[in-house]
């Protein structure tokens, strides 16, 4: 792509007055020749100045830099990555036993997330991933009912990242409304939310859902790997047989105390009817914090078109964001994950979805390894670059990087302000299958 070797500076160049020009009719050959000269040179520079300003006029209407690099880095100094997957508290916890004394986050950290490269990469916010592995299936119980640690160790995972976000609060903010995230981001810190991957977290009970909302958390993905009490999963790579054919009407009464409370309904990890039942079901718009295109790359864990279809504005959809993951596996084959690859999810996402519906859940610090290109967090330019390269024009670039996340937030917020001016009650339905509650029908 031509730029224009001082195209920043190009606007400050003076534009009038060239050299002057002697009016009076040359009287000898030699003098003529000299004035042709001058003529000549009023000529080019008239040429590079009119050129010069042709580059910059593009750079005028769309408002970033003919370079995709450049463009790519004064785009995010105005719109800064908010994203929507990262999984630094459980590097915590299995590098550090949640020790936050043992490291040092303003120094290189193992892995792909730390304060110097997060500002590398002009992040502006993120969902701090409150991750818990799923139970061994036989020791959990087929129904999910046998006791485990889940429900603890998701506070202590939710503890750790806000231990973080405190003891660095030069650099991070809590956040937990699209305003609060702007206002961190205004005031140049990191606005730090707070989500938890899966429904098996919740141990079985939408209590606990309301009081992680009271912690901070606006997210919850409905599934991780394992089904659980709400909603089928879609598994890992091979996919898995569904257990209740998407949500069970447990999982329908947590959607709507999702909706209720304004706890976003998060659809990656889910199983392709649970997405579309969620969708239809769900009163507000919901996320993929970190889920790529299936059309793309052919793994349960992408989002498949058909369900791609249902989001939107028009009838029969929903409005939502479905933020890219990087991780390689659910990139492209072994070996061809790079910037292009993923920057191919984002498109195509848009394509069928629309430029309003994409946003980047990188799972960085959830992934072992990494697309060429996009090692870690301050890679993000790399991919606003290729976008740009692509044709993005900076509306489209910023809706990516973090405002249609922002609106999907702004949309959940004031349907639960609605539900609860309504009156709606909080949700107190409980898991069928548990024993240890008296049987309300015998009260
Ligand atoms: C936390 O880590 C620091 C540094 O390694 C160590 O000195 C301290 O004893 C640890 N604290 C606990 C409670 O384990
Ligand atoms: C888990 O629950 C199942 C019933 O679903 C029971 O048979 C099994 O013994 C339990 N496992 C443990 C480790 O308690
Ligand atoms: C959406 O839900 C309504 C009931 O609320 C149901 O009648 C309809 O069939 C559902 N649509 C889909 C596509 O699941």
């Amino acid at each position: 792509m031509s730029e224009p070797t001082n195209g920043e500076q190009a606007p400050l160049l003076p534009t009038g007055g060239g050299p002057t020009v002697n009016r009076t009719r040359p009287a000898n050959p030699k003098v003529r020749a000299t004035v042709q000269g001058v003529l000549v040179a009023v000529f080019v520079v008239g040429l590079v100045v009119i050129s010069v300003f042709w580059e910059n006029l593009g750079d005028i209407v769309n408002g970033l830099p003919k370079n995709p690099e450049k463009a790519a880095n004064r785009l995010l100094d105005a719109a800064p990555v908010i994203d929507g997957h990262i999984d630094l508290p459980i590097l915590v916890r299995s590098l550090y036993g949640n020790n936050a004394s043992a490291f040092d986050l303003r120094k290189q950290m193992p892995h792909h997330v730390d304060i110097p490269r997060l500002r590398k990469g002009k992040v502006g916010g993120f969902f701090w991933s409150a991750y818990v592995d799923c139970a061994n299936p036989e020791a959990e119980g087929e129904d999910f009912l046998n006791s485990t640690w889940r429900v603890r160790d998701t506070i202590e995972q939710i503890d750790i990242a806000k231990v973080l976000i405190s003891k660095y609060s030069d650099t991070f903010e809590l956040a937990t409304t699209s305003l609060e995230v702007k206002a961190a981001i205004t005031k140049g810190k990191i606005a730090s939310l707070i989500g938890v991957e899966g429904g098996h977290q919740l141990g079985n009970s939408i209590a606990v859902l309301r009081q992680l909302h009271a912690l901070g958390v606006r997210y919850v993905t409905l599934t991780h790997v394992c089904h659980n009490a709400f909603a089928d999963s879609c598994g890992f790579l091979e996919g898995i047989k569904p257990k209740w054919g998407g949500l069970s009407p447990l999982g329908e009464s947590l959607i709507k105390e999702m909706n209720r409370l304004g706890v976003l309904v998060d659809l990656s990890h889910t199983s392709d009817d649970t997405a579309r039942q969620a969708l239809n079901l769900s009163a507000a718009p919901v996320i993929w914090s970190h889920s790529s295109a299936r059309a793309v790359h052919n793994v349960p864990r992408n989002v498949p078109d058909d369900v791609l279809k249902l989001v939107g504005t028009g009838p029969g959809q929903k409005d939502a964001v479905v933020m890219v993951n990087f991780a390689p596996f659910f990139v492209a084959e072994p070996g061809k994950a790079d910037v292009a690859a993923v920057a191919d999810h984002v498109e195509h996402i848009a394509n069928i979805a629309g430029k309003q519906h994409v946003g980047i859940g990188s799972d960085y610090d959830g992934i072992g390894d990494v697309p060429k290109g996009l090692e870690d967090v301050s890679k993000y330019p790399a991919l606003i670059a290729e976008l740009r390269r692509r044709g993005w024009n900076r509306f489209e670039l910023a809706g990516l990087t973090g405002r249609n996340l922002l609106r999907v937030m702004a949309g959940a917020e004031k349907i639960a302000k609605e539900l609860q001016a309504a009156g709606i009650e909080p949700s107190y339905d409980v898991y069928d299958k548990r024993t240890d509650l008296p049987d309300r029908d015998e009260l």
